[in-house]
């Protein structure tokens, strides 16, 4: 078995930026109680690109701070909840339009762990020495499965995209100790149906919601924990301590979310990335937009060890711990 690491991050965000302030007029809330209950101040919605669209942008951002071409590439995995069509899929389109003639493509659906998902597969292919080269991507348009008349869910999504390159590697073990896990019983806690069953024998009148239904109080317990029990495992299995972690990247669905689960870890929340404030919860898009921001401000060396940790519908979850092999 040979290693895999990650050599380009890119995102993609649309230019629409909704506050606060806005979402209070169409719904009954204020920046107060969006603040202060999930650290968010605005995120982005799109006016027009839809999901495809999103994680072309990314991709070609990830390629160009890999400094490699898309014909390099030999598979594409996008992570989405939200895609723009079922057939073809996601990443045929992107393979399609940034010109990775090369690359086999397939979609995954893991809600927000969706982009951990991806980077375990890819790290897989890479490690068997089936390919040499993955892109991994996580686009979502979620404002087309929002109910906009819900504030209990309106106010927390934000559209997006985020890329990771990974590649083969002869030095550095990259992307180690990587966790993926599932709990089907806790789905009913996360929601949006898809296609109505319809057809020459069925079609009745069941109600049927397209929509993200969500119960809040029991994703924020179930993710608590789940963060910091992946991490305390990340740290245990390699015989770490927080003191040897640059910086925990959690999915950004929740300010407090993240200040319990370091608070359960004795750790230092400053440890812990929050970018929420600026784009949401962009749901499989978050953690990779997270750390192409900390990657562009300069606050990564080659050797850092960072975790990466999500959770979402499923419900899901994914961790890894991950040295940057970047100069
Ligand atoms: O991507 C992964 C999936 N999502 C998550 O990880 C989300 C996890 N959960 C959470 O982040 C939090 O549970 C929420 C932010 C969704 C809600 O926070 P909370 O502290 O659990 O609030 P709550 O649902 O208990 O609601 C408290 C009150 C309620 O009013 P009453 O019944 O006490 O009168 C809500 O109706 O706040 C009300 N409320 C709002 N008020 C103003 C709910 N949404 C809003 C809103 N603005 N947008």
């Amino acid at each position: 078995m040979g290693y895999a690491k990650i050599i380009g991050v890119g995102k993609y965000l649309p230019d629409n930026v909704v506050t606060n302030e806005y979402l209070s007029t169409i719904v009954e809330t204020n920046d107060e109680w969006i603040s202060t209950r999930t650290g968010m101040k605005e995120r982005r919605i799109t006016t027009g690109e839809d999901t495809t669209d999103l994680a072309v942008e990314a991709a070609k951002n990830a390629l160009y701070n890999a400094g490699i071409s898309a014909e390099e590439i030999d598979l594409i995995i996008v992570a989405t909840t939200s895609p723009d069509s079922l057939i073809p899929c996601m990443a045929c389109r992107v393979q399609e339009q940034i010109g990775a003639v090369n690359a086999a493509a397939f979609d995954l659906t893991a809600a927000c762990s969706g982009l951990i998902y991806g980077l375990n597969i890819g790290k897989n292919f890479i490690c068997s020495g089936q390919f040499k080269k993955v892109l991994v991507i996580g686009s979502e348009v979620l404002s087309k499965i929002v109910d906009w008349t819900d504030r209990n869910t309106c106010v927390l999504f934000g559209d997006g995209a985020s890329a990771l390159v990974i590649a083969e590697s002869e030095d550095i073990d990259g992307i180690k100790s990587v966790h993926i896990g599932a709990d089907g019983s806790k789905g009913k806690y996360l929601t949006c149906s898809a296609l109505k069953l319809e057809n020459i024998f069925v079609n009745d009148d069941k109600e049927y919601d397209n929509k993200i239904r969500m119960n809040g109080k029991e994703i924020f317990k179930f993710a608590v924990n789940i963060i910091s029990d992946s991490i305390r495992q990340i740290l245990d299995e390699n015989n770490l301590s927080m003191d040897d972690i640059k910086y925990v990247v959690c999915h950004q669905a929740n300010s407090r979310i993240i200040e319990f689960a370091a608070k359960r870890l004795n750790a230092d929340v400053k440890k812990f990335y929050m970018d929420m404030d600026k784009f949401g919860n962009t749901s499989s898009a978050s953690i990779g937009i997270a750390l192409d921001d900390i990657v562009k401000d300069g606050m990564l060396n080659k050797g850092d060890k960072v975790i990466i940790a999500g959770f979402g519908g499923g419900l899901t979850w994914g961790s890894a711990l991950i040295e940057w092999a970047i100069e």
